[in-house]
């Protein structure tokens, strides 16, 4: 009996995609539990707990399907996977501390249980622990661009930070934060498929704006979710943009569209932040339809995400790209 899971006959669910990737991503896992390995007892525990806290491991799956998709027939493509969720979690840690949120994969995040000074510095352990491993890929094109891709990074991350409690924040300023905090990542992931897989430039630039796209919508989805979705199924506390003063998305949209009256009202709650005005938020955010244009928006760079990909040669890999555009926006979670 083989115990191998086998390629699905066509990608029509996220599951089906899960399944296509399955053997790479236990590879991945095995990796990222076997280099979170410190003799420092504190790093084993916090990044123990926000690792085995789960996630989607959505950016490590599309490196490893775009690397496929681009041909590539190696196994550098599972520590570059890891190199990328290590990434993302100390990002995770790290904005946890700046946005004073105590719930993440559904438990309490590390600051709240070891305090701020922890979590920034396992974040820095996790951060300089990818730059060890991707150095081992012995490769200064993979190492420019996460070098480049991460100070841009911290870029969005202090961009971000002066958009706080800026009510008259725009959406073109909006757009510009979260292709730095996000929309990069997902795109530098993409890319690295690409760049494994020695494809033409024009095919690799391709991947990236897969990525890039799917990462703003994935990011806009997110902004949406904290407002429409509840603790547990999130697996984070809704209302967490609110309470921080920062302008998302829908929020943006609903200043822009409300009698100057309710406006005063609206930026008046970024000023402060706090979660005080959530109630009246919420309504706004409703009665203006922000959430729906804004899904409409996230709507839209998921389907130019998917037109990118025209350019690559059909594949499951392909067809599992083109799905996870869908996924990045209709998820609950
Ligand atoms: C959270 O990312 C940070 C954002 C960019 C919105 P994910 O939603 O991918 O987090 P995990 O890894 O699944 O927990
Ligand atoms: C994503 O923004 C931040 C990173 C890119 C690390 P959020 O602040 O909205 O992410 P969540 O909602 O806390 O996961
Ligand atoms: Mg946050
Ligand atoms: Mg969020």
């Amino acid at each position: 009996m083989s115990a191998l899971p086998q390629a699905p006959a066509s990608i029509a669910s996220f599951a089906d995609v899960q399944q296509l990737a399955m053997a790479d991503m236990a590879a991945v896992d095995a990796l990222i539990r076997s280099r979170l390995a410190s003799d420092v007892v504190l790093i084993n525990q916090i990044a123990e707990h926000i690792i085995g806290g789960g996630g989607k491991r959505l950016r490590p799956m599309l490196h490893v399907l775009a690397a496929r998709a681009a041909g590539y027939t190696g196994n550098q493509h599972a520590q570059l996977a890891a190199v990328i969720e290590f990434i993302h979690t100390s990002t995770l840690l790290h904005d946890d501390v700046v946005d004073e949120s105590d719930l993440r994969r559904g438990r309490k995040t590390a600051n709240a249980m070891w305090g701020n000074a922890a979590s920034v510095l396992v974040g820095d352990f996790l951060y300089s622990r990818s730059f060890q491993m991707m150095v081992e890929l012995d490769s200064m094109r993979i190492m420019r661009i996460l070098a480049d891709t991460t100070n841009r990074i911290a870029e969005g991350e202090v961009l971000q930070l002066l958009n706080i409690g800026n009510p008259d924040t725009t959406q073109h300023a909006y757009l510009e934060v979260i292709e730095r905090k996000t929309a990069v990542l997902f795109a530098a992931a993409t890319r690295l498929g690409a760049v494994l897989a020695g494809l033409p430039r024009e095919q690799e630039d391709a991947l990236a704006r897969y990525g890039l796209d799917l990462g703003f919508a994935f990011q806009i989805a997110d902004d949406v979710l904290d407002y429409a979705s509840d603790a547990d199924t999130l697996g984070k506390n809704i209302g967490d943009d609110l309470a921080e003063g920062k302008p998302t998305l829908p929020l943006i949209l609903a200043i822009e569209r409300s009698s100057a009256a309710q406006a005063d009202l609206l930026k008046q709650a970024v000023r402060n932040g706090g979660r005080e005005a959530l109630p009246e938020v919420l309504a706004a955010i409703h009665v203006t339809d922000a959430l729906a244009t804004s899904r409409a928006h996230a709507h839209g760079y998921a389907d130019s995400a998917r037109a990118a990909l025209r350019t690559l040669p059909t594949s499951p890999a392909r067809d599992a790209l083109a799905l996870l555009a869908d996924y990045a926006i209709d998820r609950s979670r």
